[in-house]
Order: C-alpha cells, then structure tokens, then sequence
C-alpha cells in the first residue's frame, strides 16, 4: 500500500475536518502518500480528488464543516456507480480508502470492500446513531450547540412564564434529544425509540405547574414529529400556548468540541494504523474511551440502545 485516499460523505458534522487532517498526517508519517476527494462519492466518480499533504491540513482542526466538501451520492448507489468507483480508484491509483460519515458513508465502504477493495470508516455524524460505537465523530460538539441555543431560549421562558418546545435533529434516533433534554433541565423529551402519549405529556406539564414550575421546555426530535405540529396538538388537546424553535442545521456546524476534535484525531490514526495492519471492511469504533475496530456491517446490522439511564435521570431531576 503507498497512497490512500481520504473522503467525507453524507451530512457534515464537527470533527471532520480534525479526522482528515489525522488521517493525512498519520499516513504521511508512516511513509504513504495522500488523496482528498472531493464531495464523497460523488468527486470518487468523476475523479475529483487533490493532493494532501501535511500543510494542505494545516489550520483546520478547529473548522466545522469539511475542507473536502460533501455529497449525497444516488449514482454511487447503483450498480454500474459502484464499478465506475472502482475503475476510477485503479485509475488514481489509490490503493485503499477511509471513508468519514454516517451510516450511508459506512455502507458505501463496504460494498467497496466487497468488490475486494480496502476500506476502513471512521463513525462520523451528529446523530450518534451508528452502533458498536459509544459515539460518533460531531455528537458532542451538537449537543453542546443545541445547549448553548436553549440556554438563551431559557432565559425568554423563565422572563415570560412560557412553555417552549424546541425540535431538535437526530433523523430516526433520539440520542441527541435525549442527552440535550438531560443536559438543559428540560420537563420533556420525545423520541423515536418511545411512543409518542400526548396525554402522558400534558399529565407532566400539569404536574410541573402543581410544583411551582412557571416556565417548561420540551424537546422533540424530528423522528417523532415536527415541534409546530406538537404545539398545534397541543393547543387544540389542552389549551396550551407553546412557542417553538427548531434548530436545524445550526446543530451541524461550528467548531468541534474538544472531545471531538480528540475522537476524531484517534480515530483518524487508528484507521490509517489498521490499513497498514492489513484489515479492512472495518470501522474504527471507540468504546470504553479505547479504539477498536469492528466489521462494518454492525454499524447497521446491530441494534444501537439509548440508555434508559439518561431518561429517567432527565425525568427525576427535571421537577
Ligand atoms: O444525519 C445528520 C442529519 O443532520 C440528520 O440529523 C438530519 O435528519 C439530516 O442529516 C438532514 O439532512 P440534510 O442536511 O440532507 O437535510
């Protein structure tokens, strides 16, 4: 192996770049040569790529967003995509790839690795939804935006006495919401994993009241329903006036957290270090703080369970 090739994809998250610049300076210190494609699978089909050395990644490891660019590819997605990639790797010369991004990113790397290509991903998104993972690449730094925008939503909610809902991201998966909720005091959190009870919801706004409460957050994430759609059911059910603020993409950039601008620089290394081990077909993987790899197909074939601990901890301390 002499040259690699890096490439981020899917939905940007925080620690992108940190895990592009591991990955370069990492393969640039074991004697490898480096090449940054651009806009995922995309760039990879028409050969979009640029040479990366150690000061082309020079000054981005603060960066949100990603130098490479990102993409949602359909094309690659199709068979004859998927040998077009191929083709263009031999073309390049590009002996083996990491690949950075979500779960659609972690696929891609293995219908890669099936055709007998090496790859090896690196979790990266702010969703935190990829099994064998404790956690992604961008989850923390999410968070702690969603944090820092509800921190000022409270200080108009406790001023005015209100009710707000605050719809945050996560796609099917509320390990976002669920750590947002626990981290800002909020009364409420709905998520995905449980069923949705409106009644159960007005039951805990009423209690909150009986306790003293003049103001109360509620966190939705986006799998479960939109937060206008919330308050407008919850107005015609109870009577309740809510205002809403829904976070969107603020929640993808900025720049990483230290916890991940660090997740990402180990497992940038660690996933050069096991392409020169010879493994691929992997992700590397951070549990109990350690860096491990697992077979790319746990990342979707396993389940992901959010701990119970984090809700009821949300649910006791709220009140
Ligand atoms: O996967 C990251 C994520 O931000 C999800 O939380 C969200 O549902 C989705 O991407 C939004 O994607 P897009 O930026 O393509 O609208």
């Amino acid at each position: 192996m002499k040259r690699i090739g890096v490439l981020t994809s899917g939905g940007d998250a925080p620690g992108m770049n940190a895990a592009i610049r591991a990955v370069t300076r990492s393969a640039i210190y074991e004697g490898l040569e480096v090449v940054g494609i651009k806009r995922g699978f995309e760039g990879l089909l028409e050969g979009d790529v640029i040479p990366l050395m150690s000061r082309t990644v020079g000054g981005i490891i603060h960066r949100g967003g990603t130098i490479l660019r990102t993409a949602r590819s359909e094309r690659f997605k199709r068979p004859e995509g998927l040998l077009e990639a191929l083709n263009r790797l031999k073309e390049l010369f590009i002996d083996a790839l990491v690949l950075i991004g979500g779960e659609g990113t972690l696929k891609g790397a293995w219908t890669l690795y099936e055709k007998g290509f090496p790859t090896v991903g690196i979790p990266c998104t702010i969703d935190n939804d990829i099994a064998g993972t404790d956690i992604t690449v961008g989850f923390d730094t999410a968070v702690n935006t969603a944090l820092d925008a509800i921190r000022k939503l409270r200080d108009t909610a406790s001023s005015h006495d209100r009710l707000f809902i605050v719809e945050v991201m996560g796609r099917e998966a509320g390990f976002l919401a669920a750590d947002v909720a626990l981290a800002s005091g909020a009364e409420y959190v709905l998520i995905p994993e449980i069923p949705f009870d409106l009644d159960k919801l007005c039951q805990r706004l009423r209690y909150a009241r009986r306790q003293g409460k003049t103001h109360s957050l509620i966190i939705v994430a986006e799998g479960v329903m939109g937060a206008p759609d919330l308050a407008a059911r919850l107005k015609d059910t109870a009577g309740y006036e809510a205002r809403v603020t829904v976070l969107g993409h603020i929640q993808r950039g900025g720049s990483p957290t230290a916890a991940d601008a660090i997740l990402a620089s180990k497992m940038g290394a660690c996933a050069v270090e096991t392409l020169l081990e010879g493994k691929s077909g992997v992700m590397v993987c951070c549990q109990n703080g350690h860096m491990v790899t697992r077979p790319l197909p746990v990342a979707w074939e396993e389940e992901k369970i959010l701990s119970d601990e984090v809700l009821s901890l949300m649910e006791m301390l709220s009140i």
